[in-house]
């Protein structure tokens, strides 16, 4: 069965520890009961999210995801159908890592990268962070 594969942007709102703690305990509970499997970048001017599973349960967590005030400025980058076998976390319920220096810096980020950016730059950033050993918990 094809997949959807959804990669948006958005700024936290109220950024800290233990709301993105929240987030992630949410993130994880729906994924792991919707087949969905992603990652969450993250930096308290960036959240980019790469969520990746069967089109309606993807198209519903964003719906929420949309709706959810722990963020604003939420906009959608990419989305196209992969293969069954062509997850990038499909280990993860959602893997989340700091932005590492190949993302945009802030001033980038500021100037509206994430928009800017084509489809594959986005996607090049997922596939580095895929081929990265996950941080320690
Ligand atoms: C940055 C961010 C990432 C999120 N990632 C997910 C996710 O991957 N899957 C998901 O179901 N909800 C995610 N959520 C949480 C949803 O917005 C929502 O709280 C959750 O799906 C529960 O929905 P409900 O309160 O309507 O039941 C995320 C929220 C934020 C702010």
């Amino acid at each position: 069965m094809p997949l959807l594969q959804l990669i948006y942007a958005s700024r936290p709102f109220g950024f800290d520890a233990s709301m993105l703690t929240a987030i992630l305990i949410d993130a994880r509970r729906c994924n792991a009961r919707d087949g969905i499997t992603g990652a969450l970048i993250v930096r308290d001017d960036l959240y980019l999210q790469l969520l990746e599973g069967p089109e309606a349960a993807v198209e519903a967590a964003y719906a929420r995801i949309l709706r959810d005030d722990r963020h604003i400025e939420v906009r959608r980058l990419t989305r196209r159908v992969i293969a069954d076998g062509d997850r990038m976390f499909g280990a993860w319920a959602m893997r989340d890592d700091p932005a590492q220096s190949w993302v945009w810096s802030r001033d980038e980020v500021h100037d509206g990268a994430p928009e800017k950016a084509s489809e594959q730059e986005v996607l090049e950033i997922f596939r580095k962070l895929a081929a990265l050993p996950a941080k320690a918990e």
